[in-house]
């Protein structure tokens, strides 16, 4: 039978979806021209993009080596962020904050995105109507209101991803002090911080759990030049390529200490991972152990790596527990691994892998974006040819994931 890899050689790892999709949502904050750089070419950069063509901010996208995306603000925002376009990314509630702490009302479209399990914003809703905003839903749009918001003291139940980037922003141009406690700690939220202070913010605790912001006048914030964070769920997509396949390989702008986690339980199925100045280098076993996995909010295991890490363990050695904590219902590619011949059995928010020696090639779906990538990585191990339908999804993320594996040495196309 016909074996993929192992893959061998280098990849650069791009710029982070999950943080340049608020970056731009961020340029509504300032008049001029943000120019971010290390920007992935991925689908729901374009889509953000017509989003804020129809608020007022324009973009040019210019694919030369910084990858650079230059968003042009001028000054004429109409806060309303319409249906069809929201409804296509999750990241479209990241112009919640931004919007109402600029022009003291926003008028969006209840949000889409990826379709795993309820995805509410009521944290957001809390956080703004703590800092004096009031909320309305009409018509399938949210309605928020205030003049100025101002400083207060939210404390989350949970360290949700989103309403921590909402309150940030809003934060910025609130009077007085804000303190979000219980923040989420993603490396992405970090980046987004780093940025408001590059444009005159000032927010304190950047990286913990605690953010303390103190307000500064609208108006006050300038554009500047930012480089994206390197994408860590693509990183962990090229290491898993490389581990499903018994492959070598070095990520180049990559950042092991921001996949610490993930990296060590690597580790414990048996890769030896060398952390470099530039990024790390990746070394396979000829077959990896089973382990048991949770997902949690950073610095713990990323729902979004899971996808990955049910896939390495269907060929694993002994048996698997993998338990979701974040989205109940985000194990609908089981079936379609089953289809590889994975033999994985679910029962709530838990899967348990019993890993078999070989996976054999068929035709499957992808259901979102890194379901889609788990399957790719899976169709490497895979016998035999494996068609993946549905690849739109995985081009919202992944930033010429089929180029990049096949100068890996992957047998793999687009067709
Ligand atoms: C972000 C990421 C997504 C990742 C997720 C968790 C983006 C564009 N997406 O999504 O890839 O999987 O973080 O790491 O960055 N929740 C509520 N009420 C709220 C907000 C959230 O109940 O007001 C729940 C959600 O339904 C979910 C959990 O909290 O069960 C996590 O959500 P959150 O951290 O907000 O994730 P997102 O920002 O949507």
């Amino acid at each position: 039978m016909r074996r993929n890899g192992p893959l061998s050689g280098e990849v650069t790892v791009p710029g982070a979806k999950n943080s340049v999709l608020k970056l731009m949502a961020t340029s509504l904050m300032t008049d001029g021209v943000t120019t971010l750089t290390n920007v992935p070419d991925i689908a729901d950069v374009a889509i953000m993009g017509d989003l804020l063509a129809a608020i007022g901010v324009t973009w040019s996208w210019h694919p030369t080596e910084e990858r650079v995306l230059l968003l042009t603000n001028h000054g004429n925002i109409t806060p309303v962020a319409p249906y069809e376009l929201v409804e296509r990314i999750r990241a479209s509630i990241n112009v919640l904050g931004p919007l109402l702490t600029r022009c003291g009302t926003v008028k969006l479209s209840m949000p889409g995105g990826d379709d795993f399990g309820s995805r509410p914003i009521d944290m957001h809703q809390m956080g703004l109507e703590a800092m004096g905003a009031t909320f309305e839903l009409r018509h399938g749009y949210v309605e928020a209101h205030a003049d100025r918001l101002h400083g207060a003291n939210v404390t989350f139940d949970f360290p949700s991803v989103g309403a921590t980037e909402n309150i940030l922003t809003a934060a910025v141009f609130a009077k007085g002090t804000t303190v979000i406690d219980n923040a989420a700690r993603e490396p992405e939220i970090g980046d987004l911080a780093i940025f408001l202070n590059e444009m005159g913010a000032d927010i304190e605790g950047v990286g913990s759990s605690t953010l303390v912001v103190h307000g500064v006048e609208r108006g006050s914030l300038r554009p500047v030049v930012h480089e994206v964070v390197p994408d860590r769920i693509q990183a962990a997509t090229y290491v898993a390529a490389a581990a499903i396949t018994g492959g070598e390989i070095t990520l180049r702008n990559a950042r092991p200490e921001q996949m610490e986690m993930l990296l060590r339980r690597f580790a414990d199925m048996g890769l030896s991972i060398v952390p470099q100045t530039d990024g790390m280098a990746v070394f396979a076993p000829e077959r990896m152990r089973a382990i048991d996995v949770a997902t949690l909010p950073y610095p713990g295991i990323a729902t979004d790596y899971k996808p990955l890490i049910v896939t390495l363990l269907s060929v694993s050695d002994g048996v698997g527990i993998v338990t979701e904590n974040l989205y109940p219902g985000r194990f609908r590619y089981v079936e379609e691994l089953q289809r590889l011949g994975a033999n994985i059995s679910t029962d709530g928010h838990h899967a348990v892998v019993r890993g078999v020696r070989r996976l054999s090639g068929a035709p499957v779906k992808a259901p979102d974006i890194r379901a889609g990538a788990a399957l790719v990585v899976a169709g490497l191990a895979a016998d035999g040819e494996t068609t993946i339908t549905g690849v739109h999804h995985i081009d919202r993320g992944y930033d010429d994931l089929v180029g990049r594996l096949h100068r890996l040495g992957a047998d793999i196309e687009r067709r």
